[in-house]
Formats: C-alpha cells, sequence, structure tokens
C-alpha cells in the first residue's frame, strides 16, 4: 500500500529514544498517513528489545536492520529505498530533532517546495552540542561547506540530518554515494534542481546514550567534501592541472636520470603531462557529456593546440608583468592562473563540446 508520509529514523543503540520518538512522531502525525522506519545498525540487546516491541505493537512502524556498512547515511538511503511515502522524512533517533517540526516540514513540500530543510537555530553557542569544540567544528564545516559547494549554499545548515523532501525529487539513488554523517550535503550536490526551503528549530539534548561522532566520522566528512567538490568541472580541470603537474616532474626526472640532457628532458616530460592531462580530462572531468562533438583524434588535436597557445599566454603574462617590476617566478604562477581560466573555458566550448547541446537533452 502506498502511504503519504515515511518517517526514516537511523538508530544505533538509542537505547529507548525510539520509544519516546515513535510517542511523539504519532501524537503529530496522527491525522496523517505515515510509516516510520528505523534503519538499525544496534548491537546493544535492549535497543534492539525496545525497536522490536515497537514494530509488533505500533502499527506503521518497521524496523530494518541495516545492511550496508556505510554509516548513518548508508542507513538514510537503505530507508529511502524502503519507503513507500511520497513525503519523505529524515530524523535522528535520539530525539534532537523535534518532531514537532514535522508539520512545518510537509507545509512547505505541499506547498511545492522539493526538499525543506530543519536547519539548527542557535539559542546558545553549545545548543545541544556536546561540547563547545563540537558545536564550533559543526560552524566550520558549514563554512566550508558554502565556500565549496554550491549545493550546500541552498540552505544556511546543510549539515543537518533533519529534512523533509518528495521522493519524486530524490529518484532513483543509484548515483548517490553514502559516506559518513551528510546525507543532506549529497542530495543538496547531486541533485542541484532542487527547490529547497527550510524550517529552523531548537536543537535538542540527546534523551539518552551517547553521540556516534568520531574521528572516523570527520575523516569520512573530509573525504565527502573532496568528493562533492570534484563534481565540479572546473575543480576538476584544476586538479588534473596539478596532478599533470606531478606528471612531469616525474618524468622529467626519470628523463635525467636515464641520461637525456635538459632541454630534451624538459620537453618530452612537457609532452607527456600534455597527454596525461588529455587523457584525465577526456576519461574523468568531461565523461558525463554523452557523445561528445568532435571524434577522439580532432579532441587530441584541438587539446593540444589549446595547450600550446596556453604555454604562449602564460609566457606573455609572466613577461607582461616582469616589465612592472614583478618577479618572473610569481609572472609565472599568475599566467598559470590566468591560462587556466579561458583553456578551460576553451576545452568546455570546443575541445569537449557535447553533440547535443545542453538543456535540450533529456533529464
Ligand atoms: N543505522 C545507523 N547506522 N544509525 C546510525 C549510525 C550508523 O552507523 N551512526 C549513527 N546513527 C544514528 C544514531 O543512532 C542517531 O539516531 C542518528 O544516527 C544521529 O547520530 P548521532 O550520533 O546522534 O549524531 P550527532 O547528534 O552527533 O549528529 C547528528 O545531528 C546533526 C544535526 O542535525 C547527525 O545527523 C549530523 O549529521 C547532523 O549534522
Ligand atoms: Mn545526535
Amino acid at each position: 500500500m502506498n502511504r503519504t508520509i515515511s518517517v526514516i529514523v537511523p538508530t544505533r543503540n538509542e537505547g529507548s529514544n525510539p520509544h519516546a520518538l515513535t510517542a511523539r512522531v504519532t501524537s503529530v502525525c496522527g491525522e496523517e498517513d505515515y510509516e516510520i522506519i528505523f534503519v538499525d545498525a544496534s548491537s546493544d540487546p535492549r535497543s534492539l528489545a525496545v525497536l522490536s516491541h515497537l514494530s509488533q505493537t505500533v502499527p506503521g512502524v518497521r524496523v530494518l536492520p541495516q545492511t550496508s556498512r556505510s554509516g548513518l547515511a548508508g542507513a538514510v538511503l537503505e530507508g529511502v529505498q524502503a519507503a513507500k511515502g511520497e513525503y519523505l522524512i529524515v530524523m535522528d533517533g535520539d530525539l534532537q530533532h523535534p518532531p514537532e517540526l514535522i508539520p512545518y516540514l510537509l507545509d512547505a513540500l505541499r506547498r511545492g517546495d522539493d526538499l525543506c530543510v530543519g536547519a539548527r537555530a542557535q539559542v546558545l553557542p553549545t545548543s545541544g552540542f556536546s561540547s563547545l569544540l563540537r558545536a564550533r567544528m559543526s560552524d566550520s564545516a558549514t563554512h566550508v561547506a558554502h565556500w565549496l559547494l554550491p549545493g550546500a549554499r541552498k540552505t544556511p545548515d546543510p549539515m543537518s540530518g533533519y529534512f523533509a523532501c518528495r521522493a519524486s525529487a530524490i529518484g532513483d539513488i543509484s548515483d548517490l554515494r553514502p559516506v559518513g554523517f551528510k546525507i543532506l550535503l549529497e542530495i543538496l550536490c547531486r541533485r542541484p534542481a532542487l527547490r529547497v526551503s527550510m524550517a529552523p528549530y531548537g536543537f535538542g539534548c540527546r534523551q539518552e546514550g551517547v553521540s556516534k561522532f568520531s574521528g572516523r566520522v570527520f575523516m569520512q566528512f573530509g573525504l565527502h567534501l573532496a568528493r562533492l567538490f570534484l563534481l565540479r568541472k572546473g575543480a576538476r580541470y584544476a586538479f588534473v592541472g596539478a596532478l599533470g603537474a606531478g606528471v612531469n616532474v616525474v618524468v622529467m626526472q626519470a628523463l635525467l636520470g636515464a641520461g637525456i640532457p635538459a632541454l630534451g628532458a624538459s620537453l618530452g616530460a612537457g609532452w607527456a603531462a600534455l597527454v596525461f592531462n588529455f587523457l584525465t580530462n577526456n576519461g574523468w572531468t568531461w565523461s558525463d557529456i554523452g557523445s561528445p562533438r568532435l571524434p577522439y583524434w580532432s579532441r587530441l588535436l584541438v587539446y593540444v593546440l589549446v595547450a600550446l597557445l596556453g604555454l604562449g599566454s602564460t609566457a606573455f603574462v609572466m613577461l607582461s608583468l616582469r616589465d612592472l617590476g614583478i618577479l618572473p617566478i610569481l609572472g609565472q604562477a599568475v599566467g598559470i592562473g590566468v591560462t587556466s581560466v579561458w583553456t578551460f573555458q576553451a576545452h568546455k566550448r570546443l575541445t569537449f563540446r557535447p553533440r547535443v547541446p545542453r538543456g535540450t537533452r533529456s533529464a
């Protein structure tokens, strides 16, 4: 049977918290057609018993043992996959996310938003957090995410674990890569067209048990940010350029070691880096363009021509700045920056132009 609302709650050793949560969700959603799905990774027998009792006694409560080992984010996706509702609500199982916000989140979806974020409104610097350090870390993480990821800028609290969205707006989840805690960030970055709003709430205190945040989760967050940042073509292009410089130095060293004179080694290393950059940009940066307008060898040719013009443009900037009294090495760095910007545009519009222009492809 299809339901209107699926409340998805990841839990790990939450003791009796799910019991209190179910009571509060029930009192808030009483009139609605809803289900509560606990995606559980508990090892503690008492937590397991509480959930099993709930699923047997409260209609609409389901408990799914988590099958993947991909943490909180993976648990949420398992819940999304199992959900029968048109509207999905994702919230923690420790009552730090007040169920009383649910009607506001649903209102937003019913007004036409695709996703509504329960955004933590801070009253005190540490509100809801176990320490000032955690609160500060959370603030900094939000700043970094806002700075790096356009998707994160759609809401003041992209790190929130509390949100509602239309199931149809997320659609097929096979491209979502759950790591760590931040499933909302993943959705915001991989579904850039979503209409996003927010409903502020006060981040509560845990009812019982402890936070599962750890150094490992923090590391996962760093990797997650890097991966989402590298969804952007400009970021990939810059990253490939930096790797290419590494290839250049390594090949140069190898050629010198093989007894090749410096000029020959430098030119050889330059070509090796150029071919590496082409292959990586062709196979990774622009791998999603579908069928490119130019055939393979033409792409390589255009790539090389743009790169050669790039060498000239870098030198031109360096020489012009040197005339203004700026050190050549600094001028070269500025030249590389300027050149990267226009060569990126040239590759986007020429070398790796898709056969079907953007916007006319079906979603
Ligand atoms: N199934 C499953 N698997 N559940 C998990 C796992 C896991 O590996 N790790 C944690 N959980 C559950 C917890 O039991 C809890 O219900 C919820 O996920 C949140 O975990 P906490 O350990 O309480 O996280 P937090 O309070 O430090 O941070 C949470 O709230 C923040 C504010 O909304 C997370 O949701 C953060 O991502 C969020 O920023
Ligand atoms: Mn918590």
